[in-house]
């Protein structure tokens, strides 16, 4: 395939080379003469390890060159891929301004072009960048002519493993709407030893930064973990060796989905207790500090919600903090159910297990003489629930969950707290 890379710093530069090296015909583009000139002589214009003898090889095979020049580029490629630098302004602002210049520039080389250019963004950009920005500028380069198809494909290489992370990357990632995009990208990377994964362009844009988001995450994480380690006299190595011995919940896809707030016996209250131990040595735990604050948000954010509605008569499907378990202790949803009634909300509950919790069992004496006033108003069945409920709100992703959304009138206002993973059981439920 004929490919022209725009942009030769890190990403640009590997991702050349690389592309070159599986024998892909090259063109590099860089504003930077200096870099233009380096590549041409077949030196790295980034310290990189591999990257001077990776285009020894490919420069001097004639796989690989550079230009200035946009436009000789776009005359010699059938997909141009986008990696200029994406800084951040000192207020964190994405600047996107080369973006911007260089879709610009590669729309001017299109004007006398007859066959379509598919435009790959790979630099890093936020969801939607790619539409408001990147089209636009690639059309007032083309003066509203649009022979071009336009995917992101985001880079997960690192920095000093840049070569190895091109060939192994955990996934090639494409971003567009246009299958005749995703099917050249497919090819362009048939060498690569990775899944393919073809979504939406602004889920490609948002993986990108939830990865980074959090690989940072669980670098602060780790070092508070250890903090702690120090000051409570445990070993952090060994600590960290242990959990990681754990691919069920601490490695794994667990508490991983998108849902509601966290809540129950355990988490709230271990928290609570290491961050006690911390405070009263003085060690500052600002990431672990942060969680049930975030938390709370989750439970507002449900609470707002329900009340933006303006409608009183609410029906609750869920009460304990996850389906399966009659635990109420700490269940954000009886906060959210006690905040309602506070709020004058009308309510009705319908959570089975809690039920049969109020018949027998060890949380009877808890919702006697926590809850009475949230116990009185469990209802029995999905039908009594609808027949009050004016907003149903989803708190669980129980059968019950699943019935209610599928009983519920269009008249009902549904407000899903599990982030769809009731209406998707319900679902899938239904295809079987
Ligand atoms: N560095 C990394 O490890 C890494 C990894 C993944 C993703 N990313 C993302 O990839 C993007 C590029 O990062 P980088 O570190 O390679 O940037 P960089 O700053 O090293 O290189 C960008 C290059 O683009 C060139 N350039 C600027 N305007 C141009 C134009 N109009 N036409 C052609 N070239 C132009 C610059 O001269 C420079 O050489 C960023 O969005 C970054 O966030 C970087």
């Amino acid at each position: 395939m004929r490919v022209s890379v725009f942009g030769l710093g890190y990403v640009g530069c590997v991702t050349a080379a690389c592309l070159a090296k599986a024998g892909h015909e090259v063109v590099g583009v860089d504003i930077n003469a200096e870099k233009v000139t380096m590549v041409n002589a077949a030196r790295s214009p980034v310290v990189e390890p591999g990257l001077a003898e990776l285009l020894a090889t490919v420069v001097g095979g004639g796989r690989l060159r550079a230009t200035t020049s946009s436009e000789e580029a776009v005359a010699a490629s059938d997909v141009s891929l986008i990696c200029v630098g994406t800084p951040g302004r000192p207020n964190g602002q994405l600047d996107v301004d080369t973006v911007v210049r260089t879709g610009q520039r590669i729309g001017e080389s299109l004007r006398k072009r007859a066959e379509p250019l598919t435009v790959v963004l790979r630099s890093t950009v936020l969801p939607g960048t790619t539409e408001r920005c990147l089209v636009p500028a690639l059309l007032t380069g083309t003066g509203g002519r649009a022979a071009m198809r336009v995917a992101v494909n985001p880079e997960f290489m690192r920095e000093g493993t840049s070569l190895s992370d091109f060939s192994r990357p955990p996934f090639t990632l494409v971003g567009c709407g246009d299958p005749a995009a995703a099917s050249l990208l497919r090819l362009l990377y048939e060498g690569v030893g990775a899944p393919f994964v073809h979504t939406s362009i602004r889920t490609a844009e948002m993986v990108k930064y939830a990865a980074n988001a959090f690989h940072a995450l669980k670098v602060c994480f780790t070092n508070e973990v250890a903090d702690a380690c120090a000051a409570l006299g445990a070993d952090a190595h060994e600590v960290m060796r242990v959990f990681l011995m754990d691919k069920k919940l601490n490695v794994s896809e667990a508490y991983l989905r998108p849902g509601f707030a966290f809540g129950g016996s355990c988490l709230p209250k271990d928290l609570r207790a290491l961050l006690h131990a911390a405070r009263v040595i003085d060690v500052s735990l600002p990431v672990l500090s942060a969680i049930l604050p975030s938390n709370e948000a989750q439970m507002r954010r449900g609470v707002e919600a329900v009340l933006a509605t303006r409608r009183q008569r609410i029906g609750v499907v869920g009460l304990a903090f996850k389906a399966g378990t009659d635990d109420l202790r700490e269940s954000p949803m009886v906060a959210l159910v006690e905040t309602l009634i506070g709020k004058g909300c009308d309510i009705r509950i319908l959570d089975r297990n809690v039920s049969m919790a109020r018949l027998m069992g060890a949380n009877r004496r808890y919702i006697e003489e926590e809850i009475p006033h949230i116990a009185s108003l469990m209802c029995s069945s999905v039908e009594a629930l609808l027949a009050h409920a004016q907003v149903l709100v989803i708190g669980n992703t129980s059968d019950d969950a699943a019935l209610a959304l599928t009983a519920a009138s269009p008249e009902h206002v549904v407000i899903d707290l599990t982030r769809g993973a009731a209406r998707r059981a319900a679902s899938a439920r239904a295809a079987t």
